[in-house]
């Protein structure tokens, strides 16, 4: 249904995800303009791609559209990404398969099956920490500390320096100004370079030991690529998990009959985490870098192009969703692109599953009346979107 009053399109804006309204924009997008031109400024240009169908076919032609030139909008003065052709993220087949089968055999159903009783342990540990408070930031005091704690027990960071991890994740991607979110990610970077080198001298059964030992194409991995590796196992272990953990609580509160269904009915648990998933979509934008001419709606996209899925706008696509602006724990079917598609699907989907069942169920049975304290502060990024800040207490 197309309309002609089109909204100013500036989805580039960071406040737009803290303080305005950017599925007015998609929903436009999506019905007038599914191919669209985002023109430069501070950013590159890029082809916006908005429609749940056209990411799902982009995301399966890997070799139209290439993750080796990085997948997120930069900067042009920032220069090429370091990951670029050298992590899971940011590499294509074959080398990708290559980087992926080393670890992939920690992310499956029986790997994380096996984790889950620790992980338990884990969600109650954190929330019994905070019922002693009466009250607090959910985003810093529960949602980021379940999957940190998580990716740090995989990758063998010892449980003594989880804290200081903590304090450095907290600095480099939860907010704060750029020089403090530098500096705090150098310093995680070098504590894994200390990793590794332990590690590679005495290897265990963990992730970090797995790259520091690991060859592809006969040769070892270079250290760099084993630095930057688990720099995106960590940042992708813990960011997008903590914003989906309270984005996920964020729209109970604001959906309370949501939340009462599923206190009454827990067993709508799975089903509601695929909700909290399609719902909250965290990761805002993944870019793509096209290496061939392709036409599509009638738009003629340039080798070397750089293309943009906004995977929020597909997940509420109404072509595809029910009344997609409902949210809704028991919504079936709801194959959403929330964790991606095709060759680059979140390696970690299962662990982020399983950590939201457990987290939500821990809280379900033992804070039912959370409630919000004061208004929440939502994050001013264009990568992530979801709560910074959420104050709340637990009632009685
Ligand atoms: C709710 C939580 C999560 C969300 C929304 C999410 C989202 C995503 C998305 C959209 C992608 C695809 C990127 C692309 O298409 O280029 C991805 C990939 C990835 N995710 Fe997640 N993720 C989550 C949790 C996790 C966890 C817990 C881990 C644990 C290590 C993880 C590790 C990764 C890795 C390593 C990749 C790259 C996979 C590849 O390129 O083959 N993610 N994630």
């Amino acid at each position: 249904m197309a309309s002609t009053s089109a909204p100013p399109i500036n989805l580039v804006e960071p406040g737009l995800y803290s303080h305005g309204d950017p599925f007015a924009q998609w929903r436009w997008l999506r019905a007038n303009d599914p191919v669209h031109w985002h023109p430069p400024g501070e950013l590159p240009g890029f082809w916006a791609l908005t429609r749940y169908a056209d990411v799902k076919d982009a995301y399966l032609d890997h070799e139209t559209f290439s993750s080796a030139r990085g997948i997120l909008l930069r900067p042009d003065e920032h220069g090429a990404d370091p990951g670029g052709g050298r992590t899971l993220a940011l590499t294509d087949p074959p080398r990708h398969r290559m980087l992926r089968g080393l670890v992939d055999g920690w992310f499956t159903v029986r790997s994380v099956r096996a984790l889950e009783a620790e992980m338990a342990d884990i969600a109650r540990g954190v929330v019994d920490r905070a019922l002693e408070a009466g009250g607090c930031d959910f985003v810093t005091d529960v949602a980021a500390r379940v999957p940190l704690y998580v990716i740090c027990r995989m990758m063998g960071v010892p449980e003594a320096d989880w804290e200081h991890l903590y304090t450095l994740t907290s600095q480099a991607f939860a907010g704060g100004d750029a020089l403090t979110r530098r500096v705090a990610h150098l310093e995680i970077l070098g504590y894994f370079e200390q990793l590794r080198k332990a590690r590679a001298a005495e290897p265990g059964d963990d992730l970090v030991s797995r790259l520091a030992t690991a060859d592809v194409e006969g040769a070892p991995l270079d250290p760099r690529d084993v630095i930057l590796n688990c720099d995106n196992l960590f940042v992708g272990g813990t960011e997008n998990t903590r914003i989906a953990a309270a984005g996920g609580m964020l729209a109970f509160l604001r959906h309370p009959d949501q939340w009462r269904t599923l206190v009454d009915d827990p067993s709508l648990l799975n089903s509601a985490v695929e909700e909290v998933l399609r719902w909250t979509s965290t990761a805002t934008h993944i870019m793509r870098t096209a290496t061939r001419p392709v036409t599509l709606h009638g738009k003629r996209i340039a080798a070397g192009d750089r293309v943009v899925f906004w995977l929020p706008s597909a997940d509420r696509d109404e072509s595809v969703f029910d009344d997609p602006d409902r949210f809704d724990v028991r919504r079936r079917p709801n194959r959403h692109l929330a964790l991606g598609f095709g060759e680059h699907f979140c390696l970690g989907s299962m662990l982020a599953r399983v950590e939201l069942r457990l987290l939500y169920r821990e809280l379900l049975t033992r804070a039912p009346r959370i409630a919000l304290d004061s208004t929440p502060k939502l994050l001013d990024s264009i990568v992530v979107n979801g709560p910074e800040r959420l104050p709340v207490t637990f009632g009685r």
